[in-house]
């Protein structure tokens, strides 16, 4: 039976028991983890650097990884694994990550960037995240931005450093870099460690 995508409306992408079956030869779990949640230790402090990959959108992991292939989106290590796999793959491999449970954090983290992530700043121009990444950062079924809850902290952290100074510039009309450029350190690391407890 072929698995639906479940964060978006639209015909399945791929196959995830394909998917699942096609890991067997990909590298895929030796950093994103056997069940995509990246927590498999290596011992060389590489912990919270790769993301999580359990029940992201697939049409988002798809993207992000024709961004690496393409250059769009730099990243040394994941420009060459987008080289070693075609689309054919992908597609079964993105929709298997997706059908696992959603990432999730241990809920035990600070609140103090509850409040940006919920009510954003209108005298900043900040927009709420949970707009477009749902109320509890799981992504909303009609738009196209990704799971962010439950998350790994550095990689969040590492992401809205890289939309505030540009290096990273691949989200839809530059969306991410307008949201990141006006967050202060401070902000930035709370909301990191708001959204990754999620
Ligand atoms: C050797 C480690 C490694 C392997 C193997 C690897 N990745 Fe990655 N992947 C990374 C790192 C590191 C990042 C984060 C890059 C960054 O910081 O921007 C990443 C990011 C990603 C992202 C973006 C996630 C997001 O939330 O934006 C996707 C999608 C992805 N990888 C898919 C894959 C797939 C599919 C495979 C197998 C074909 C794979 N990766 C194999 C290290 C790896
Ligand atoms: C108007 C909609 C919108 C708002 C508001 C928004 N985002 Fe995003 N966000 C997106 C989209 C779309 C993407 C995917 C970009 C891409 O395709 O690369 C994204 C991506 C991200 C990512 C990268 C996730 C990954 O796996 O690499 C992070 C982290 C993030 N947003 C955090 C935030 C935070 C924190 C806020 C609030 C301060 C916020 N976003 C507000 C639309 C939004």
């Amino acid at each position: 039976m072929t698995a639906a995508v479940a964060s978006t409306a639209a015909a399945p992408l791929g196959d995830a028991a394909a998917g699942k079956a096609r890991l067997d030869e990909a590298r895929c779990p030796e950093c994103h983890g056997d069940d995509g949640n990246a927590d498999n230790g290596d011992g060389v402090g590489n912990i919270g650097k790769f993301p999580k990959l359990a029940g992201q959108r697939a049409d988002y992991i798809v993207k992000q990884f024709r961004n690496f292939r393409s250059g769009e989106r730099q990243n040394e290590t994941m420009t060459a694994m987008a080289a070693s796999i075609g689309d054919d793959q992908l597609l079964d491999i993105a929709v298997y990550f997706s059908s696992l449970p959603h990432m999730g954090g241990d809920g035990a983290k600070a609140a103090a960037g509850r409040r940006l992530f919920a009510e954003g700043s209108a005298e900043r121009g900040i927009p709420p995240c949970a707009g477009c990444h749902g109320p509890a950062g799981k992504s909303i079924q009609d738009g196209s931005a990704p799971v962010i809850g439950g998350q790994h902290k550095r990689y969040l952290k590492k992401q809205l450093v890289e939309w505030r100074v540009g290096e990273r510039a691949n989200s839809p009309g530059g969306v991410m870099n307008g949201v990141a450029r006006r967050l202060t350190d401070e902000e930035i690391e709370a909301l990191a460690d708001y959204v990754s407890g999620l």
